[in-house]
């Protein structure tokens, strides 16, 4: 698929059939989280690739999907077939940072502009969003809020903190979220030439 097709058609897909997915496209589909930039090349990621039915009802659990269910959406995160769970450390980013190549002259570490480490793994889950559909799949991504629930339940180290959930799978017709119905914006609102305005 050519990539402004897979750009044009990714949206969050929040209902899926019942086919389960090719366990080496799903691979694919991790692994890209691995294409996605990182400050320092800190490559601070770990993802969590979840098939097993009972651990997806329990992230389903953990991800209010009631709560969902109840305002009239499928039970999208358990009918999901697989979840893939991003999770960065913001350690491994000050470590890196500590290193001779990125101390200033001195001696001082960067005043962290921007989080970094939430930055990159945006442009992870991205990565593994756009993955999804050139497999021919679907993705969607939830917040999560109660991340200690999905890390205890995943195992996921102490000073690395999950992000959400990517659900994937084949798409089935879904509800629209509520939040489609803000106008899209298009490039002529916000990408400006040489100056904002
Ligand atoms: C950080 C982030 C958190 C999101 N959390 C949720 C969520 O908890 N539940 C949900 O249904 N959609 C969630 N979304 C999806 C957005 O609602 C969706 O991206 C937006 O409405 C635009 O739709 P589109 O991605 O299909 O173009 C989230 C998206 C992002 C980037």
């Amino acid at each position: 698929m050519e990539f402004r097709d897979v750009l044009a058609r990714r949206r969050m897909v929040r209902n899926y059939d019942d086919r389960a997915i090719d366990r080496a496209s799903l691979d694919r589909i991790a692994a890209a989280a691995l294409r996605a930039p990182s400050a320092g090349n800190s490559q601070a990621i770990g993802v969590v690739v979840v098939t097993d039915p009972e651990t997806r009802i329990a992230i389903a659990r953990i991800a209010d999907e009631p709560e969902y269910v109840a305002s009239g959406f499928d039970p999208w995160i358990s009918k999901a077939p697989a979840h893939i769970v991003i999770s960065v450390s913001e350690k491994v980013y000050r470590d890196r940072y500590s290193e001779a190549d990125k101390l200033g002259a001195d001696g001082s570490q960067i005043d962290w502009p921007v989080p970094f480490w939430w930055v990159d793994a945006g442009a992870s889950m991205m990565a593994v969003l756009l993955a999804a559909v050139d497999e021919g799949l679907a993705a969607g991504f939830l917040g999560v809020h109660s991340l200690p629930d999905l890390s205890q339940l995943l195992g996921i180290p102490d000073h690395f903190d999950p992000i959400g959930v990517v659900t994937v799978g084949h798409p089935a017709p879904d509800r629209r979220s509520g939040s489609l119905d803000r106008p899209k914006k298009t490039a002529t609102d916000v990408v400006f030439t040489d100056r904002w305005g």
